[in-house]
């Protein structure tokens, strides 16, 4: 395995990466495992999270890191990212990137020689998922017969959300407008892998039937890194997808809020919510190192 670009990539191994990261969490792993490894780090969008947990986990598993930002790199001047994957995998031992566009990321793994791991793009946020999925798991236990209510914009977050929820057999409900459902082929994926372990996935406009009795009430940006020039209609095509405590009332008694932040309180959550007492936005801010350091020993040990 060389790549994790989807959750597809790893899709029978989520729950081997969800254990060793309650495993480094724990301080129950090895130390420095990737002693004298290398990961360059490729950032065309901005990044708090990512690029400090992708720097800090390398950090901690002996190894060292290189932020690469796309005007620090030739590709930035049109260097083929063919020639760069190439290039960076006679340095390096993994590549980790932040990218605009998909398929551009699918381009750098097929010519790199070394393992591609996303950081998100405009279709998918694996790392952001196995985070996550760790931090649902130590609220609540574990994902069967736990439903995940995702409202707002059906968006990397959303769809990288919908096929981990497969994967783990947790249900999924999205509650978006029309013109704003997740990706289709990642529906059909979904779907299909949800058959093998009895999650219900469903797409609906109603928030309503997407919050009821949901133990995990998620949202994120309604305007997305790339989706700036759409912002005024996104904030009015969304508004109605707004989680806050109403809406938090139709969900469990101890259902937990979660978000991948940045977030803009008053716009996708109300500030009571997101620094209420069920919000658990700073564990999974927390477990995005844990996750990535588990990512980072799969991939590169
Ligand atoms: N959640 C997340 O990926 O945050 P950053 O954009 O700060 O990396
Ligand atoms: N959906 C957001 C996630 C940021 C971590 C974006 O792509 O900008």
């Amino acid at each position: 395995m060389n790549k994790l670009l989807s959750i597809c990539d790893i899709q029978d191994n989520v729950l081997e990466i969800l254990e060793l990261a309650n495993k480094f969490k724990k301080g129950e792993m090895p130390l420095k495992p990737l002693e004298g490894k290398s990961l360059a780090m490729i950032f065309q969008k901005s990044s708090t999270r990512t690029r400090v947990s992708f720097e800090v986990g390398m950090y901690e598993l002996g190894g060292t890191s290189l932020f690469l930002s796309q005007s620090d790199l030739q590709m930035g001047r049109g260097e083929p990212i063919n020639d760069t994957a190439k290039v960076l995998s006679r340095y390096v031992n993994g590549i980790m990137i932040r990218a605009n566009n998909h398929g551009e990321v699918e381009e750098l793994a097929r010519a790199a020689e070394v393992p591609v791991i996303s950081g998100l793009t405009n279709l998918e946020h694996p790392c952001q998922a196995l985070a996550d999925a760790q931090t649902i798991k130590e609220h609540l236990g574990g994902f069967k017969n736990k439903k995940l209510c995702f409202m707002g914009d059906g968006n990397n977050v959303c769809n990288s959300l919908l096929l981990i929820s497969a994967c783990l057999g947790m249900d999924m409900f999205v509650a978006c407008p029309e013109g704003y459902e997740p990706n289709e082929e990642i529906i059909k994926k979904a779907l299909d892998v949800s058959k093998n372990t009895g999650s219900e996935i469903v797409i609906t406009h109603d928030s309503k039937i997407a919050a009821n009795n949901a133990d995990v009430v998620y949202t994120d940006v309604w305007v997305s890194m790339g989706d700036e020039v759409e912002e005024a209609k996104r904030k009015k095509d969304l508004s109605k997808y707004q989680v806050n405590s109403e809406l938090m009332k139709l969900a469990n008694e101890n259902a937990i809020f979660m978000h991948c932040l940045p977030a803009i309180r008053g716009e996708e959550v109300t500030s009571d919510v997101i620094d209420g007492n069920q919000s658990v936005i700073f564990d999974e801010a927390e477990n995005r190192l844990h996750a990535q350091k588990a990512v980072l020993y799969y991939f590169l040990k």
